[in-house]
């Protein structure tokens, strides 16, 4: 079975050009010039003209049914990789979870329980350490020979799954030995505790209470001491995760200038939504966009700082870390005490669209849109050249985007398993068309095609970009 995706406009990280991309089977074959690829006869041929022909996006960052204040993530495997399907993400990278108290492999195996057959895209594993141990410092050995390669700590969460800092030295020196990326979530979390429970005991209980008692200072502090123990563990690679602060970027951009193996990335709610429009909206309504790290102020510039940051590479990616939780019987938990609302925004449907309205507003370049959601996260997540660019041999997941077509975002049009919608009437620039997944169609002109389990487990390789 032959497949020419015909008259569109190639984006890769080092590009543009006018080529027909030829498909056999799974895989990319050829990138052929229009003038020659007339002379061919496939089975199939998309018409891309006037349209752009990007590689499929992966998110590095999502948590599908993951565990939280006493609830789980709303949307499945299922309904997660559908979703993302639709958007234009072809694979997406989970985090499998040790509970404290855990045995590390376990936590694996009911991960894989929980995606396999389920997923409509390819699917990896980063693994949250939820406690470090001799023996989860021994299974992080094991598991990066079996394709999880990076490690996620958090600096917050104490009592669930935060480490001391002497645990995160101890990550930090074994995946300096064998290869593996350390993710952190950086904020200081125990610091962070005490404003809760000041703010909590003036009776400060909205939601955007959240965003008050978590201050840019302490996810900037976190930040540039996990930069700090890294440099001790001998460099060890490490990735910073959800970066919302300009003082954080601040932190990695010094690091990165210094020539170490610091990486971060960000995500759209941190660029495009604030502490005062969204977290602070009236009544519980902020609940919604309770995340952490949270948004920031609109009167600072941290949003301006975190596109600048992407262009300068200072911010390798743009992940979602989606993370949905209904208003409805989940953030409803938090009524009355803003510290018991589930953490977490659902946007895997949309991570392609906001970002190439990035484009459209001149933030980023083509190449770079391209880049931060596909590329990059493919090499910096062992994935690469399998997945992440449109060249021979590669996986033949592309998706063909119209720039000329609108997408409004809305909970009664995404396919998310949300009540709401994060970004409820925002309208994007353009549009997602045909989203191919190793050679097989699953969308096209609105309509879904794809299955569940159709979506494969992949093994990941060590970081492309480890020196
Ligand atoms: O609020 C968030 N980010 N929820 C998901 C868990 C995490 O820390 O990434
Ligand atoms: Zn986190
Ligand atoms: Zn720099
Ligand atoms: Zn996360």
């Amino acid at each position: 079975m032959t497949l020419l995706v015909k008259g569109g406009t190639v984006i890769g990280p080092t590009g543009t050009q006018r080529a027909d991309v030829l498909v056999q089977g799974e895989k990319i074959v050829a990138l052929l010039d229009p003038a020659f690829s007339g002379t061919i006869t496939p089975d199939e041929i998309i018409d891309a003209a006037g349209k752009y022909v990007i590689p499929g996006g992966i998110d590095a960052h999502t948590h599908m049914e993951l565990p939280f204040g006493g609830t789980a993530a709303s949307d499945t495997f299922d309904t997660g990789t559908r979703a993302a399907a639709y958007g234009g993400t072809t694979t997406i990278i989970d985090f499998a979870v040790q509970k404290t108290g855990e045995v590390v492999q376990d936590g694996l195996a009911a991960w894989h329980a929980k995606a396999e057959g389920n997923c409509h895209v390819d699917y990896a594993f980063h693994m949250i350490l939820g406690g470090v141990d001799d023996e989860s410092l021994k299974a992080m050995d094991q598991l990066v020979g079996e394709g999880i390669t990076s490690f996620k700590l958090f600096m917050a969460y104490p009592g669930v799954f935060y480490s001391d800092d002497g645990q995160i030295l101890r990550a930090m020196q074994t995946a300096r030995e064998n290869g593996a990326m350390i993710m952190m979530h950086a904020e200081n979390g125990i610091a962070i505790d005490v404003l809760v429970q000041q703010a909590l005991a003036r009776g400060e209980t909205g939601p955007i209470h959240h965003g008050i008692t978590r201050p840019a200072a302490l996810e900037t502090e976190a930040t540039s001491r996990a930069i700090a123990l890294a440099e001790v563990a001998r460099d060890c690679p490490l990735y910073i995760v959800h970066l919302s602060a300009s003082g954080a970027l601040e932190s990695v951009a010094q690091a990165r200038d210094a020539g170490r193996n610091v990486f971060a990335e960000t995500c759209p709610q941190y660029l495009y939504l604030t502490l005062e429009d969204q977290l602070g909206a009236p009544g519980f309504e902020g609940a919604k966009w309770v995340c952490s790290t949270p948004l920031r102020s609109k009167h600072e510039s941290h949003a301006k700082d975190l596109w600048k940051g992407l262009r300068s590479n200072d911010l390798a990616i743009v992940s979602t870390d989606h993370c949905p939780f209904c208003m409805k019987d989940q953030k409803e938990l938090g009524l009355g005490d803003f510290s018991k609302i589930p953490n977490g925004i659902g946007g895997v449907e949309h991570r392609v669209d906001l970002i190439y309205q990035g484009v459209v507003d001149g933030q980023l370049s083509l190449e770079r849109w391209v880049e931060t959601i596909a590329t990059t996260p493919a090499r910096m997540f062992g994935l690469y050249p399998q997945k992440g660019i449109i060249a021979p041999g590669s996986d033949a997941d592309l998706v063909v985007y119209d720039p000329n077509g609108r997408t409004r975002i809305s909970v009664d049009t995404h396919h998310m398993n949300m009540d709401y919608s994060a970004y409820e009437g925002v309208e994007i620039q353009g549009r997602v068309g045909t989203v191919l997944s190793r050679g097989e169609v699953i969308v096209a002109d609105g309509n879904y095609h794809g299955r569940k389990g159709r979506g494969r487990y992949l093994r990941r390789g060590l970081s492309s970009y480890l020196v």
